[in-house]
């Protein structure tokens, strides 16, 4: 069920391919380039223009990126994994399927994060394309020439690149081939290849334990809900209490009986599990490369739909945390699974638990594609972790308010609260609805901007983006 292109990757003193990329901090000077007198003018006239610039040797495809070492850290990392996006490009319209990178003595990381470009950029999503169509990359590996990488950080960034496919692969998933009860074996499958150990919760287990948010968004599908706890617990674990992630794993967000209203909202809705492909594959790379931190992954999963007996607008329910909801909007359904987990994430005393949600239209209509919304109640420096993170990788976070005031609009008449609230700052009212869950510092991400693009944007390739993964692998690695 879970497939994996790998890249082999390696590191050698010597070229192996055809295909050779050179990383250059200097558009006026090419040193250490073994070009001839003609080929070094060539070059130097082609950077005035442009970053990336290819010589075909006919025997030989050189490609000389350029990176910007004046520019912020992260941003120079990005305009390297931008170039390796480029290269990836090139490198797939002539079917080629290995390439050197040549370690630069100084800025050696660069050559790390151009792989990184490289190769997820060349991520594809073909499974449901028959032979006559499919158009696949060959690309297959990437040597580093050098000593300045490490084996460590190579098997590193090979994991990276795993995850990162694997939950894109999950994003792009139709509906229609992994409702909830598929998302959870998808789940245990990638427990039994990476190390970490699952647990699927059905129907009855969900029923025992009260769970009323995901069973209420559940009444109106004919598959049944599932909860899937994953735990990853390494006898070397720093922390000694649990970071809990929550993902939403909606498998698919018609809105439910309030249907979906405008024109195309609903068409990219696959999407809505995106949260819970994050987590799984974060807790893939903390297995796989042992990552010392106790870490918990939880999933709520069902689809929304409206049908005969599904939930409506002005429906009580009662949570599990025992608290109630005024249902007010069914296509406000993320907030009320979310709401299970993170109340059953209470039970494991966490040192910090994050989750992870395409919640709300209101995140992507305030900062688009380019950023993750966050908020919570985890302290400064956890938050400046997070955020820090996010501009080592890319994956940048914005903080919004969790201002009382904003609290006024989900306040019900008849129940503890209404699951919907004003339709200015909705992605803030989400999170002051989850808040009422917890009892632990929290940091909640919605997703819903960046998770799912119709265009590529770089590396970060069209369909689902996985954006979330890199980000949380780099906070939990910089903790343990
Ligand atoms: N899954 C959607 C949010 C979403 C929107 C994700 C666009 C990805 C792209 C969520 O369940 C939802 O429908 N939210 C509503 C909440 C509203 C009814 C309070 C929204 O944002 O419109
Ligand atoms: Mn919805
Ligand atoms: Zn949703």
């Amino acid at each position: 069920m879970i497939e994996n292109r790998k890249f082999q990757f390696s590191i050698n003193e010597q070229a192996q391919s055809f295909a050779k990329v050179y990383l250059v901090f200097d558009r006026t000077a090419l040193t250490g380039i073994p070009f001839t007198e003609n080929e070094a003018a060539y070059v130097l006239k082609q950077f005035e223009e442009n970053e990336l610039v290819v010589v075909n040797r006919y025997d030989e495809l050189i490609l000389i990126a350029f990176a910007d070492p004046l520019k912020e850290q992260g941003v120079f990392q990005e305009q390297c994994r931008k170039r390796g996006n480029e290269i990836s490009g090139i490198l797939c319209k002539e079917k080629i399927s290995g390439v050197d990178i040549f370690v630069p003595a100084v800025h050696p990381q660069t050559s790390i994060a151009l792989a990184e470009g490289l190769a997820l950029g060349s991520y594809q999503f073909v499974k449901y394309q028959s032979a006559t169509t499919k158009k696949r990359w060959n690309l297959e590996k990437i040597n580093f020439v050098g000593t300045e990488v490490s084996e460590n950080e190579m098997d590193t960034l090979a994991v990276v690149i795993e995850a990162v496919f694997i939950a894109r692969d999950l994003v792009n998933e139709p509906a229609s081939h992994l409702n909830a009860v598929k998302l959870a074996e998808s789940f245990e499958a990638m427990g039994k290849m990476a190390g970490f150990s699952t647990e699927v919760f059905h129907k009855d287990k969900i029923e025992a334990l009260k769970m009323g948010g995901l069973l209420a968004v559940n009444l109106g599908s004919i598959d049944p809900p599932t909860f899937t706890v994953m735990e990853w617990n390494p006898a070397d674990a720093k922390n000694s209490k649990p970071i809990v992630l929550v993902g939403k794993g909606v498998v698919f967000d018609t809105g439910g009986l309030s249907l979906k209203p405008t024109k195309d909202s609903m068409d990219y809705m696959k999407c809505d599990m995106a949260g819970s492909a994050v987590v799984a594959s974060v807790m893939y790379f903390a297995a796989k490369c042992k990552l010392p931190l106790h870490l918990i992954g939880l999933v709520p999963s069902t689809d929304n739909r409206p049908d005969g007996n599904a939930y409506a607008p002005g429906d009580v329910i009662y949570m599990h945390s025992g608290q109630t909801v005024e249902v007010l909007n069914t296509d406000a359904e993320g907030r009320l699974i979310l709401a299970d987990a993170l109340s059953y994430a209470k039970d494991y005393q966490p040192q910090l638990v994050i989750d992870v949600a395409t919640l709300t239209g209101s995140a992507a209509m305030a900062i688009g594609q380019y950023g993750i919304v966050g908020m919570g109640n985890a302290d400064v420096q956890t938050f400046n972790g997070l955020k820090q993170s996010g501009e080592n990788v890319y994956e940048r976070v914005v903080e919004f308010p969790l201002w009382e005031e904003y609290g006024e609009s989900i306040k019900s008449d008849i129940a503890d609260m209404k699951n919907i609230g004003a339709r200015e700052g909705g992605a803030i009212s989400a999170g002051m609805f989850l808040a009422k869950f917890v009892d632990y510092p929290w940091i909640h991400l919605d997703i819903a901007g960046p998770a799912f693009i119709n265009a590529a944007d770089h590396y970060r390739t069209k369909g689902g983006t996985a954006s979330g993964v890199r980000l949380l692998i780099d906070f939990l690695r910089g903790l343990a």
